[in-house]
């Protein structure tokens, strides 16, 4: 149990982009490299924990002992993440896409015809708010807000409207998207932890600790 502190518990993780079609070539998305998701798998499973992870598109290989399910719209990761429910744990790091392309055309758009007409869009669902309002809540739900500006004021509003435990805040105003580094802040019912900068397998490992920590009291 001290080395592997979370064996028995069931840890989802999402990562990465989603794409929205807007035809076979042509997509919407969030910029994201999914780095800092994939660290957290790994982590988790060093830890000990059953990991599923679901992926937007990304090019990172499998952290080893870590079921990977491979989606590609917002919608698609929804059911994912309800099939793997029950989980004790839910990290929700991936940068859904608001919006999707209510009707995606089914060839390429052509210039030479006209161009594209004003796209309509449509909400997609908020993922990591569905399930701080399901049922099937996680005994600990952990949510990610990157912002650029007034980065721990919009987690802590987060944290509430989404029915989350905590939200892992990060300011995205510097080299972070894309990048090996982060600058969090964890945002608790308890109040706020500033963590140094440090590199997104640092953040990963001690973001598992603190999970194993409040599971254990
Ligand atoms: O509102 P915002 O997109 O900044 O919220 C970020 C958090 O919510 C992240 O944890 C992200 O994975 C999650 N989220 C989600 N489904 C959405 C939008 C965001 O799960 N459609």
């Amino acid at each position: 149990p001290l080395h592997r502190p979370l064996y028995g518990r069931h840890v989802l993780v999402t990562a990465g982009p989603t794409h929205e079609p807007i035809d076979p070539v042509r997509y919407i998305a969030n910029r994201s490299s999914g780095k800092q998701g994939f660290a957290i798998a790994e982590a988790a499973a060093v830890a000990g924990a059953r990991v599923t992870l679901v992926a937007g598109p990304v090019h990172l290989p499998t952290p080893p002992g870590v079921d990977r399910i491979d989606v590609e719209t917002a919608r698609e990761m929804e059911e994912a993440v309800n099939q793997t429910l029950p989980v004790d744990v839910a990290v929700m790091v991936a940068a859904v896409a608001d919006w999707h392309v209510t009707r995606q055309a089914g060839q390429k758009i052509k210039k030479e015809g006209g161009g594209i007409a004003p796209l309509e869009l449509a909400e997609n669902p908020d993922i990591l708010a569905g399930l701080g309002a399901s049922v099937q809540k996680p005994r600990l739900l952990i949510g990610f807000a990157a912002e650029t500006h007034d980065v721990v004021h919009y987690a802590q509003g987060k944290r509430q409207r989404k029915g989350a435990d905590w939200i892992i805040a990060n300011d995205v105003s510097g080299d972070v998207m894309g990048g090996n580094h982060n600058t969090v802040h964890v945002v608790t019912a308890d109040g706020v932890e500033d963590w140094e900068r440090m590199d997104k397998e640092r953040v990963a490992t001690r973001l598992v600790e603190r999970i194993s920590n409040a599971l254990s009291h």
